[in-house]
């Protein structure tokens, strides 16, 4: 069992860190809302830190779940950050899903101080996180990968090595691609099959067992067909990341026409307040004028 810290318990990041502690790890856990942090203490064991830099302290492995960018270079290079305390030798894994440049950034950063840094984004959503079910893609120093991996492997049913650091983050912006093309294309149908008089949930049942299946037609089709978007991965989290995938398309040469047009489509149902709701209210979007 090893010494692990993890900082951010938001909507993934505390259940990611219930598995650590339900295996027997020796839990540090620091939150920015304190009262969050006090409350997964509560429930869970563990010490509470006041500070990324106090909960790094005497970690192996520190794990990390914030929002963007700036959140974390903050918690891992900041006045208070994870880096500051860190021993050498430990590993932060971060599961935030950021650029692959800041990635790059903060491994270079953990080498000069003799720490290590692995990019290690996950797909799976909360309900992912909930199970311990997550697919996680990282980034960075095989050897270091080697001895996260079992700990990870808490919360993961598929932890993979894609390449050197930034290599995680690059894997989840074609995750997001793809995701945001199948969800639109799942909204488009629905959206004709409602307009032409079909039994949708009927045609859904029916074409998912067929070449259109997914996973966004498995677990969001019928929610989709109840109006229901109060939940799941929210359309402000996709332009977040939709804004990395074309910050990075700019740099590699890659068009992505579709992902363009469905990031506008997305920034339409901001204005409709729904920045919040989950992304296959493109739907709703779709159904406005019907
Ligand atoms: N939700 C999903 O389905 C999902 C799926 C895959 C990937 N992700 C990614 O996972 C990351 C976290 O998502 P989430 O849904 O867990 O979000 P969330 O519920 O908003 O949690 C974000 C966490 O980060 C903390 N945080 C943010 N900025 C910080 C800063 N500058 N300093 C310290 N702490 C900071 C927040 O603290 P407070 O409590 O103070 O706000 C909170 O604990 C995002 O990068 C997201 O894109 C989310």
């Amino acid at each position: 069992m090893a010494n692990v810290a993890f900082i951010g318990l938001g909507v993934m990041g505390a259940p990611m860190a219930r598995h650590l502690a339900k295996a027997g790890h020796e839990l540090s856990v620091y939150n920015r809302t304190r009262a969050k942090a006090e409350a997964w203490v509560a429930r869970h064991g563990g010490r509470l830190a006041a500070s990324p830099a106090r909960a790094a302290e005497g970690a192996e492995l520190v794990f990390s779940c914030v929002g963007d960018d700036p959140d974390l270079r903050e918690i891992a290079l900041g006045p208070e950050g994870a880096f500051r305390t860190m021993a050498r030798g430990a590993i932060h894994v971060d599961h935030t899903t950021a650029s692959a440049q800041v990635a790059r950034e903060l491994a270079a950063e953990a080498a000069k101080r003799g720490l290590h840094f692995l990019d290690a984004p996950v797909s799976g959503g909360q309900s992912g996180a909930e199970n311990g079910a997550l697919t996680v893609m990282v980034g960075g120093d095989a050897q270091a990968f080697e001895r996260a991996r079992p700990v990870i492997a808490h919360f993961a049913r598929a932890v993979t090595l894609i390449g050197p650091s930034g290599a995680g983050q690059l894997a989840k912006m074609v995750n997001q691609i793809c995701v945001v093309g199948v969800v639109q294309g799942l909204a488009e149908g629905i959206d004709f099959g409602l307009r032409a008089g079909l039994d949708v949930k009927l045609v859904l049942d029916t074409i998912s067992k067929g070449a259109a299946q997914s996973w966004q037609m498995e677990n969001r089709g019928a929610t989709m067909l109840a109006d229901q978007y109060d939940f799941g991965f929210a359309v402000d989290w996709m332009r977040k990341d939709l804004r990395i995938c074309q910050e990075e398309a700019a740099r590699n040469g890659a068009a992505l026409p579709g992902t363009r047009l469905i990031d506008g489509f997305f920034a339409e149902i901001q204005k409709l307040g729904g920045g919040r709701w989950d992304t296959s209210s493109l739907l709703r979007r779709l159904r406005k004028n019907a």
